[in-house]
């Protein structure tokens, strides 16, 4: 029997799945590609949450799976933390063409799953990947004064509280940008120890 989580998960996935309501669902199908709607532990104390799926993501239905997901790998394997014990999504589930960053519309049209998938898991921790979704979630939070340069917050805890008790959001930066600036790693895997603590 699928639990009550996987099951309200599955509604999630069946209502993106025809999200004809989205400038990206044309592309999705024109390309023949998937939306990506989340992996991981139902149960996840660790929520991860990136901007939108990029073209390997799209081909596959599967969060962080190209370039920028084997940074991701590597840096919950710093932490010895197994990648089906956490829980990966994004605020757009689909890929916006060209790799552009999304537009405000298409945040707002997708995050509203996003928010039940937060309420359905009821992590004790986001850990927001990049600018756009620590934007997102911070403000969602109440934590918007908060909210300066990524350079400036990043690996950094705040304590917010969700409609099923408190939770923390640590923004961290985008693995992506390792790709292309390798100095960025350390400071990512310092950051990435602080997420050990809250391991179930
Ligand atoms: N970048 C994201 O923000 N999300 C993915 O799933 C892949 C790359």
């Amino acid at each position: 029997m699928p639990s009550d989580r996987t099951e309200q998960l599955r509604n999630i996935r069946d209502e993106v799945a025809h999200l004809k309501a989205s400038p990206l669902y044309r592309e999705r199908v024109k390309n023949k590609v998937y939306p990506v709607i989340g992996e991981g532990d139902h149960e996840a104390a660790i929520m991860f949450v990136g901007e939108a799926p990029g073209k390997n993501e799209a081909e596959q239905g599967r969060p962080f799976c190209g370039a920028a997901g084997k940074v991701l790998d590597e840096l919950l394997a710093s932490i010895a933390m197994p990648r089906n014990e956490v829980y990966i999504t994004n605020i757009v589930k689909d890929r916006p063409p060209m790799n552009r960053d999304p537009n405000p519309e298409e945040f707002a049209l997708y995050a509203p799953f996003l928010d039940r998938q937060i309420n359905i898991i009821q992590p004790r921790v986001i850990a927001t990947l990049g600018r756009f979704s620590m934007a997102y979630i911070m403000e969602k939070f109440g934590l918007g004064a908060h909210l300066v340069s990524i350079s400036k917050i990043h690996g950094k805890e705040f304590a917010a509280s969700a409609s099923y008790g408190q939770i923390a959001v640590i923004p961290l930066f985008h693995p992506a940008v390792a790709l292309y600036k390798q100095s960025s790693k350390a400071d990512m895997l310092e950051d990435f120890k602080i997420l050990q603590k809250f391991r179930k």
